[in-house]
């Protein structure tokens, strides 16, 4: 437990209830996939990626997940979303610190990646301060309609 009291887990099927409001969000439907509550968690275990609710002091305050290569990506990447009570806390920065050295210690890879639209400046602050460095403009593609960012951090 750190100074707050954040914990990662795996997403549990009766976290469907907590999670439900946390999806009805305008920012969390504009970057990610728009399911259902009980779909969603389902979609976090079809085997493509490592997803982890984040709780503080016991309460659902976010996701954090890695990625495999896959979708015709050449490597891994990570990604997160904070409720929006919950923002500019240091939920997100944490929470990618936290999967960034247990992917590292479990995995092989050289290097993770960590994409995000040009329009989504908080995202590209927590990939700075956590290390992810801006390594390419990525076009508009695979269901993203505006140009992107691929941010990477290197294994140390
Ligand atoms: C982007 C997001 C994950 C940030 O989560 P968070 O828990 O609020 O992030 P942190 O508290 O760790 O933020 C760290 C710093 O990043 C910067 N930052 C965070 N959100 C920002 C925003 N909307 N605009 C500009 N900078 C921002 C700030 O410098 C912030 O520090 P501060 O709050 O002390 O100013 C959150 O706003 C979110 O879930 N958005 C919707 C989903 C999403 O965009 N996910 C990422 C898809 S690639």
């Amino acid at each position: 437990m750190g100074a707050m009291d954040l914990t990662l887990r795996a997403w549990q099927p009766d976290d469907a209830d907590a999670l439900r409001p946390l999806l009805d969000d305008p920012e969390i439907r504009r970057w990610t996939r728009a399911l259902p509550a009980a779909a969603w968690i389902a979609a976090q275990q079809d085997g493509s990626r490592h997803s982890f609710a984040v709780l503080r002091a016991g309460e659902l305050v976010g996701n954090v997940a890695l990625k495999t290569p896959g979708a015709g990506l050449a490597y891994w990447t990570v990604g997160y979303w904070t409720a929006a009570h919950a923002r500019h806390q240091g939920v997100a920065s944490w929470a990618l610190r936290e999967i960034t050295a247990w992917a590292f210690g479990a995995f092989t890879m050289p290097s993770l990646s960590l994409l995000h639209q040009v329009d989504n400046p908080g995202s590209c602050a927590v990939a700075n301060r956590g290390g992810y460095r801006l390594a390419e403009q990525l076009p508009p593609g695979g269901g993203y309609p505006r140009p992107g960012h691929r941010h990477v951090r290197d294994r140390a």
